[in-house]
């Protein structure tokens, strides 16, 4: 892209505008994820992160303290943290989904194995916890840390929900704001904190990240068949193989008549998939309209996402942030 041409997707604009902290966290990233020790390490780290991934938690992190006008260096350790807990939650994610495909390569647990992929996981959590410590703020300490916690939290609810053809929307949602949106809110939340601003602003920072988190994660499963892999880099069907209750499919259970109750019963209760039986799945989600349904349900939490950000004072970075919460939703053309 050249410099005078303004990069289209706001989320390439925000790497534009940070390009100066987000080098330093790169650098800061490749030099904490190796391991003097155990070869394996580097090995499996190296793949994920050389792949590259679009770092929007990290530039979330950089975007609040710098809009908050943060001029210390901690914004950097804090925006590695967070992207270190992320990449610790792929790869533990990767194994528990048996997912084939991530940032259009093969999963560690493909390549390697699955205890390779939980152990380097373990060690990605723990040099986040060494990172953040670094900057000697409390807070910011408790912020990550219950976001940690929070994120397996969602993740085992999501666990004890899938094969259930009775979970609620409630349930989704209380999956979604622990496995995905505790990261984000807490990333935006950081970087409020460690720029010390006052509480209401702290505040709309964690609504902003909460509501885009929500959108987010509404919308990676709405890809998850409806997306191209060549796009996400992810394999398509993985949720419906894993008879997960996305929201689409929580919308297509509670308008089935008794044919297609049985249906849902037998691939997502029993397990019992064949052959054209996904394709199935995508003919009644959209004879329902619920894909459709699901992506208004995705548009409303990222006009929530900017009714928050705009009560933050004016700032370049706050327009893009703004942008950015429709971009989440538009990623899915
Ligand atoms: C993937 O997040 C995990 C979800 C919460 C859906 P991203 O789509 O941000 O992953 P990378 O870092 O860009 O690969
Ligand atoms: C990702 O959940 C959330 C976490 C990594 C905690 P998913 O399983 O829905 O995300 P993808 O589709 O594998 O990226
Ligand atoms: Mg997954
Ligand atoms: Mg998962």
């Amino acid at each position: 892209m050249s410099l005078d041409t303004p990069a289209a997707k706001p989320h390439e604009r925000l790497a534009e505008t940070l390009a100066t902290d987000l080098t330093e966290v790169n650098a800061l990233i490749r030099a904490r994820m190796a391991s003097e020790h155990a070869p394996r390490i580097p090995e499996v780290t190296a793949h994920l992160v050389e792949a590259g991934g679009k770092r929007l938690r990290p530039m979330l992190t950089l975007a609040a303290a710098r809009m908050c006008g943060y001029d210390g260096p901690y914004h950097v350790h804090l925006a590695a943290t967070v992207e270190f807990i992320h990449t610790a939650t792929l790869l533990h994610d990767d194994v528990v989904d048996e997912s084939a495909q991530r940032r259009g390569r093969p999963t560690a647990n493909l390549l390697w194995d699955n205890k390779s992929s939980v152990l380097v996981g373990d060690y990605l959590f723990a040099r986040s916890f060494q990172l953040m410590t670094e900057t000697g703020n409390m807070r910011v300490l408790r912020i990550l840390s219950d976001a940690a916690a929070t994120i397996a939290e969602g993740e085992v609810l999501q666990l004890t929900a899938a094969q259930n053809l009775a979970t609620t929307e409630a349930i989704y949602l209380q999956v979604v704001r622990g496995k995905t949106a505790a990261l984000f809110s807490a990333a935006t939340e950081v970087g409020g904190v460690i720029a010390g601003v006052d509480e209401t602003h702290v505040r709309s920072l964690f609504d902003y990240g909460d509501a885009l988190g929500v959108a987010f994660q509404i919308v990676d499963d709405l890809l998850d068949y409806q997306g191209d892999a060549k796009a996400t880099g992810k394999n398509v069907g993985d949720d419906f193989r894993e008879r997960k209750l996305t929201l689409p499919v929580i919308k297509a259970v509670a308008l089935a008549d008794a044919d297609e109750r049985a249906f849902w019963k037998r691939t997502i209760e029993k397990g019992d998939q064949r052959d054209g039986d996904l394709e199935q799945a995508l003919a009644l989600l959209e004879a329902h309209g619920t894909l459709e349904a699901t992506r208004q349900d995705a548009l409303e939490w990222a006009t929530r996402a900017k009714a928050a950000m705009a009560s933050l004072p004016p700032h370049p970075l706050r327009d893009t942030l703004i942008e950015l919460s429709d971009y989440v939703v538009a990623r899915i053309n």
